[in-house]
Formats: structure tokens, C-alpha cells, sequence
């Protein structure tokens, strides 16, 4: 459905969300690849740690809800490089919430992170991709935008519309020959899931998430989930009636 990829060697690849988690581990793994990196996120630390001493690698710190620091961060890479050829738009933050404990403040918090977020990163590179004509862009989204779930009343809306955004992005994009990877992740040991109080079904390590949303999109896919034995299972379940999947997901969270 995308083009594939031979070899990331001298690839522009800008990871935004490259200080933790899945983002860190794609960035190393695709460093190790020869790809040419450009590493932001909020942890200049972080990301100066993980470049190591790739001198090559830019280091750019930005707060993904700042449009201008998205903006300014575009804007050194271009003078660097010149073009991108895969922006992965990463970062993300979750926060467990339910209707008895609902919280407007925090609600448009995860929203400013994880949909306004990728919107601002949107504004700064679509018009770069489309003068190029090539690229691509990547948004990790989650399979908890799939459908309604327990203790993600605003997380998995977030995830919800970046599917659907990322759907619309590949009907826009691809036939003006820019290339458009949706990456739905189950459950990832990372930072983000180190608080969950429940047993995590097919819980995966950051490395292999990495490594099968290198794979996905090396193959050209559209639709990159993992780990599959988890997420066929959800996908199954995203085309059951509501009264077969709200029986379905009380019996199975007890929630
Ligand atoms: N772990 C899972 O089970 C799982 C499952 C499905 C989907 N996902 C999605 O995968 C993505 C990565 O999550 P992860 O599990 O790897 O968690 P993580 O280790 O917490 O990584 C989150 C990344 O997002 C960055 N970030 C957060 N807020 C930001 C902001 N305002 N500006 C710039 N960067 C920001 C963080 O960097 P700074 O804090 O340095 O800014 C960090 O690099 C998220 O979108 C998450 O929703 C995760």
C-alpha cells in the first residue's frame, strides 16, 4: 500500500518522540540501519544521550503542543537537510480516566499532547511533503482507538481520531506519491504502561515494537500492528454488534 524500503542507509528520518519508550528504541534501531536521524521530545537529555556520538544525528528539542517549537524544529532540519524522507510522530502521553472520575483539565491536557500534538506536527511538514512529492509519515496511534474501553474515556477518543486522520492522510497523500503508515501498538513495556495495575495481555518489549514497526513499514504497509496474537484478537472485535462487544469487554476486563 506504501512504497517499500531496501535500505534505510542516508535515510532523513525525523523521530518525534525519541526520548522513551517505542520512540527511543525505533530511533536506535534505525540508527543502527544507517538511517540519518533527526531526535526530538520534550528531554533534551534524553535525546543527546540516545545520539550519542553520531555526530550526524540533530538534537531538537520541542513540546509537541507548541506549535512554533514544532515549527522552529522543522525549520533546522530543512536547513540541515533539505527535505525529510519519514517523519514518525510518536510521542504521546496516557492517562487512566473513567466517567466517575472525569477531569475537563486533564481531558484537553491529553488531547493538546496526543491529537493537537501530531495536528501541529501536520502543519509543519504536510506542505514540505507535498512540494517534495516523496516521504513519508508515520502516527503511532494505538488500538485502543479501535472502539470504547474501560479507563481510556479520553485516551482512546485521542487514538480514535488519529486512525481516522491517518486514513484521510493516505487517501490525500499516496497518490501524490507520499507514503502514510498508521501504527496501532498493543500493550509495550515503556513508561507509559509502567503504571498499569492490571495484567497486560501480550505484552511486548520496546526493542520488538520497534523492530516489527521498522518491518511494516519496510514492507510498505498501511496498517502496522503488533503484536498480532493481540491485535487480530481486537480487530475481530471492532466488527462485532455493541451487544456482542460490550458483553464482551465487561466479561473480559471485569470492568
Ligand atoms: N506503551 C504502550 O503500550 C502503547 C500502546 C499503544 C500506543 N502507544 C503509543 O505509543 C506512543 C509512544 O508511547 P510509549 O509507550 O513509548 O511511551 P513513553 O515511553 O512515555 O514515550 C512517550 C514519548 O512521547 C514524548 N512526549 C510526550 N509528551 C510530549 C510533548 N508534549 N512534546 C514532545 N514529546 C512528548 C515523550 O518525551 P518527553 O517526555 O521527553 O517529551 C516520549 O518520548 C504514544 O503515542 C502512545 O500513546 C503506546
Amino acid at each position: 500500500m506504501n512504497s517499500k524500503i531496501v535500505s534505510w542507509r542516508g535515510r532523513r528520518v525525523w523521530v518525534i518522540g525519541a526520548s522513551s519508550g517505542i520512540g527511543a528504541e525505533t530511533a536506535r534501531a534505525l540508527q543502527l540501519r544507517g538511517a540519518r536521524l533527526a531526535l526530538s521530545a520534550r528531554n533534551a537529555q534524553a535525546l543527546q544521550q540516545l545520539a550519542g556520538n553520531h555526530a550526524e544525528t540533530l538534537v531538537l528539542p520541542l513540546d509537541i503542543t507548541d506549535p512554533n517549537s514544532v515549527t522552529d524544529a522543522h525549520r533546522q532540519i530543512l536547513a540541515q537537510w533539505g527535505g525529510i524522507d519519514l517523519v514518525l510522530i510518536v510521542a504521546g502521553t496516557y492517562n487512566k480516566m473513567r466517567a466517575d472520575n472525569f477531569d475537563l483539565q486533564q481531558a484537553k491536557q491529553l488531547l493538546a499532547t496526543n491529537l493537537n500534538g501530531p495536528l501541529n506536527c501536520l502543519a509543519a511538514v504536510l506542505p514540505m511533503l507535498l512540494a517534495q512529492g516523496s516521504g513519508g509519515i508515520g502516527i503511532v496511534a494505538s488500538v485502543a482507538g479501535f472502539r470504547g474501553l474501560p479507563e481510556a474515556l479520553i485516551y482512546g477518543p485521542s487514538k480514535a481520531a488519529l486512525i481516522n486522520l491517518c486514513e484521510s492522510l493516505y487517501l490525500d497523500l499516496r497518490p501524490r506519491g507520499i507514503n502514510v503508515y498508521l501504527i496501532n501498538p498493543g500493550f509495550v513495556a515503556t513508561p507509559l504502561t509502567a503504571g498499569n495495575d492490571f495484567a497486560m495481555p501480550a505484552l511486548i518489549s520496546a526493542r520488538e515494537a520497534a523492530e516489527k514497526l521498522i518491518i511494516g513499514i519496510e514492507r510498505g504497509e498501511f496498517h502496522i500492528h503488533f503484536p498480532k496474537r493481540f491485535t487480530n484478537w481486537l480487530r475481530v472485535a471492532r466488527l462485532l454488534p455493541y451487544r456482542c462487544y460490550f458483553w464482551l469487554i465487561h466479561k473480559v476486563t471485569g470492568l
